[in-house]
């Protein structure tokens, strides 16, 4: 069998924050990714890269389009799609109305096992190849995400949720069980492959304190786990928390009294942050999913750039499907672009697509593997097609500047303009 492949076309790439300087991307205008057993062998402009091509190389030609990295998504719940584009309220009547009915549903295996079937593919057609994601409070939930992402060989992270007080009854553990049932998902998947287990409390309101407590317990006792939770994305979610946990100083600071901040610690949304949280978060070099398409959407609030870029905090970019609107992290790309532009520091299309790629892999931890086309990283990747609708090509054509041809792409682009996923070297 053939096992290396060679890719001749445009590529960009990011070994950095391109803010930072120029020899933070490249950018080979007839470029070459070599493939070998699904590790990136070689990148470079095409004329270098041949001089290493194996014998038996399949060569595929691809001009006019761009090869980039896949996107990887740092905040999503799967079992979310059916409430996608759920219209009319906010994030508390949002949750009761729309998404806990709905997550319900997810104690039926089968049901799972087809929703997280139908996400992944969807994932991949929108140019997602990693993501770190929510299931439900139902363990089965998170094996029915596992195997479905496993036979697709994704690197994906995801938990079960943790949520013992304040939803309906027919959705809640307790802190006992969501230990359990998550030291045994951790047991069947963390590690395993490609796979990582992610402590998931679902926010603050939602568990007592002494879940959290066993959350904490669980991030000690194994390694290499991620947390995952919501932070401060609702100014009545953040009254409600600080009614909840009266002895906290801030919404991070009852995350912080129960050992949960630290590296592998992602905190989707972090919207009305007071200036106590930004330094802890940066003390303790917690990162951040920003998610802005779901933030306009459910009418939440501007997540600050400027503040996070000042105080040097890892921020990807999540889509938050169901609060979000698309699962394309081109979509995501424009609506932080949009919400840059209310701030203080607007974000350039090549910073859009470094956080949507190697600043999504910074904020997993993912950056030696995933990200960017170092040798010896895992080959996943997307080929991009400029013209993918009458309308980009008419636009398109007009680009004069690489930089150009990327803010088009994300603010007119779409799934359409996802040609193909790679994961592992393999097409998709
Ligand atoms: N906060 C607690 N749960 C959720 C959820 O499912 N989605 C969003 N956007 N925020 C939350
Ligand atoms: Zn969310």
């Amino acid at each position: 069998m053939n096992t290396s492949t060679f890719w001749r076309a445009p590529v960009l790439h990011f070994l950095g924050d391109p803010e930072q300087g120029e020899q933070n991307w490249e950018y080979f205008d007839d470029g070459g990714l070599l493939v070998e057993s699904g590790f990136i062998k070689a990148c470079g402009p095409a004329e270098t890269v041949l001089k290493q091509l194996p014998e038996d190389c399949e060569v595929r030609e691809l001009p006019g389009k761009l090869i980039v990295p896949g996107f990887i998504d740092t905040h999503v719940h799967y079992p979310q799609l059916e409430v996608m584009a759920g219209c009319g309220v906010q994030l508390l009547d949002w949750l009761e109305q729309y998404t806990f009915p709905a997550e319900a549903k997810f104690s039926d295996a089968e049901y799972a096992k087809e929703i997280a079937e139908l996400f992944l593919d969807q994932c991949l057609s929108h140019g997602t190849t990693t993501a770190l994601v929510f299931g439900t409070v139902a363990p089965q939930s998170v094996d029915a995400f596992f195997e479905a992402a496993k036979k697709r060989n994704m690197r994906m992270i995801a938990g079960k949720v943790m949520m013992d007080r304040n939803a309906p009854d027919y959705l809640l553990d307790t802190p006992e069980s969501s230990y359990e049932d998550s030291e045994q998902l951790i047991d069947r998947w963390h590690n395993k492959g490609r796979l990582s287990y992610a402590v998931t409390p679902r926010f603050a309101p939602t568990s007592s304190s002494r879940q959290l407590y066993m959350a904490g317990r669980l991030l000690k006792e194994y390694k290499d786990l991620y947390f995952h939770t919501h932070l401060s994305e609702n100014p009545r979610e953040i009254e409600w928390v600080q009614a909840l946990f009266p002895d906290s100083q801030h919404y991070l600071d009852v995350y912080d009294q129960h050992g949960l901040l630290g590296p592998r610690s992602v905190f989707a949304h972090s919207i009305h942050l007071c200036d106590q949280s930004w330094d802890r978060m940066a003390e303790t070099d917690s990162s951040i999913a920003c998610c802005p398409g779901s933030n306009l959407f459910l009418g939440s609030g501007l997540f600050n750039f400027s503040k996070a870029k000042k105080k040097n905090i890892r921020v990807g970019l999540g889509t938050d499907v169901g609060g979000g609107t698309s699962l394309c992290l081109l979509s995501t790309m424009k609506d932080a672009y949009q919400v840059s532009q209310l701030s203080e520091n607007t974000i350039s299309p090549l910073q859009a697509f470094y956080l949507a790629t190697l600043g999504g892999a910074r904020t997993l931890h993912l950056d030696d593997r995933i990200g960017n086309f170092q040798v010896g990283n895992e080959a996943d990747f997307l080929v991009l097609n400029p013209e993918a609708t009458p309308l980009l090509k008419f636009r398109t054509e007009k680009t004069k500047t690489l930089e150009e041809l990327l803010g088009v792409l994300m603010v007119m682009g779409d799934d359409r303009v996802i040609e193909k996923a790679i994961v592992m070297g393999q097409e998709t």
